[in-house]
């Protein structure tokens, strides 16, 4: 392995800047010098056409950042102290930050400081880059700044609700955006976790968008590298009802031309056994048996085909709530064992990428057409 080892400090750094609220020490001044140390640092960030237009708005007046507060909890932070409430004791996916995003919109006056971040300039709306990308890398690192010094912060946005309102109260001018309201503090021990994130393998996609592999990159694809495919969509409907859709393995085969439906062997769960019958033209009719390898309801349903050890392939549904909707990701990963597919490879070994690349597009379109299928359903009957 090139590159530094996990340990690396700087690494370490990188992974564990997290949104701080309910560590932050508001009794424990913030020197002033550390503040502009951490602002020259984030202006080595790139910028468009290498122009220096970021402003930063440090403040410490405390009635000034009473003020910031108040339009704070009144574009969303009183919504949050309420959401949290309601939370509470639910162990609802989404309690932990609301708490925590709920302490910090009740307290924001407290902080020692809070530094926003500004950029001369609107957006035009024709999404070409240039302004947002000139300025977020730079807040970021003087997040990352501050926690090699042992302070911490959270990305917060909901003033923006109220950016006119902000503006009047700092004095900002026409033609300057607001970016980030950043929270200043010394945090309260200096040891954070990583989050849990997607690992990379799972949402890189090589060489064109869906396509996976879970080993080498580099070269044409081979079984042994582990290809797959990906699909997602977004679906207006709750987690749970989507739930009952994908793991009812006879429905979402149904959108695929090749399925012929399935049967339980054993009760639903992990390490259960299920049989579905497929066709296609080429191939006549053959059945397979599937191994359950996660069953999380409302989050992760995934299969071996034919054999634990050494499967044929490895499906999984991942069901992934967001803000007022649901995302959906299907996978499939190739191989290791024995299939159609290293039986048409063995035949063909000099066409290998080509057919596992027709595969992987194969599969792609079945799959998306089995995300629009569940779409709808869950759609249509949203509770
Ligand atoms: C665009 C953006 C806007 C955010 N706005 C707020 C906010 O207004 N208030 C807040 O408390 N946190 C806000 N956050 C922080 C997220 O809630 C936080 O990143 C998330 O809970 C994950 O926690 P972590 O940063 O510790 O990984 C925002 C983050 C981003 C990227």
């Amino acid at each position: 392995m090139n590159g530094p080892a996990p340990s690396d400090p700087i690494d370490h750094i990188l992974r564990t800047t997290r949104s701080v609220r309910r560590r932050l020490d508001f009794d424990r001044p913030v020197p002033d010098q550390v503040i502009f140390d951490c602002i020259d640092i984030a202006e080595q960030a790139p910028t468009g056409g290498n122009q220096s237009t970021r402003r930063w708005l440090l403040i410490r007046d405390p009635e000034v950042k009473a003020s910031l507060a108040d339009i704070y909890r009144r574009a969303g932070g009183d919504w949050v102290i309420e959401q949290s409430a309601a939370l509470k004791g639910t162990g609802h996916p989404n309690e932990k930050s609301m708490t925590s995003a709920a302490h910090l919109a009740a307290h924001l006056q407290n902080v020692p400081a809070m530094v926003l971040v500004t950029i001369w300039g609107t957006h035009d709306g024709t999404g070409r880059p240039g302004l947002f990308d000139s300025v977020i890398q730079s807040a970021w690192s003087f997040c990352l700044a501050l926690r090699t010094r042992g302070l911490g912060t959270a990305w917060t946005t909901m003033h923006l609700n109220a950016a006119e309102e902000v503006s009047k109260l700092l004095g900002i001018p026409d033609g300057v955006t607001q970016i980030v309201l950043l929270p200043v503090a010394y945090t309260i021990g200096t040891e954070f976790r990583e989050a849990d994130r997607i690992p990379a393998r799972q949402i890189t996609w090589i060489d064109r968008w869906g396509n996976t592999r879970e080993g080498n990159t580099d070269g044409p694809t081979t079984m042994a590298d582990g290809p797959g495919a990906t699909v997602e969509i977004e679906i207006a409907a709750r987690a749970d009802a989507i739930w009952e859709l994908v793991s009812d393995i006879n429905l979402p085969g149904r959108f695929s031309r090749e399925f012929d439906g399935a049967e339980w062997l054993d009760e639903p769960g992990p390490g259960a056994r299920f049989v579905g019958h497929n066709h296609s033209k080429g191939l006549g009719e053959w059945s397979t048996t599937s191994f359950v390898t996660v069953w999380e309801p409302e989050r992760a349903f995934a299969w071996a085909v034919n054999d634990l050890e050494s499967p044929a392939a490895r499906w999984r549904f991942e069901i992934l709530p967001q803000a007022g909707s649901t995302r959906l990701r299907f996978s499939t990963t190739l191989g290791p064992g024995i299939s159609f597919l290293t039986f048409f490879i063995d035949q063909n070994p000099e066409r290998e990428s080509e057919i596992i690349a027709d595969r992987q597009e194969q599969h792609r379109r079945n799959m998306t057409r089995t995300l629009a299928g569940i779409k709808s359903l869950a759609e249509a009957d949203p509770d």
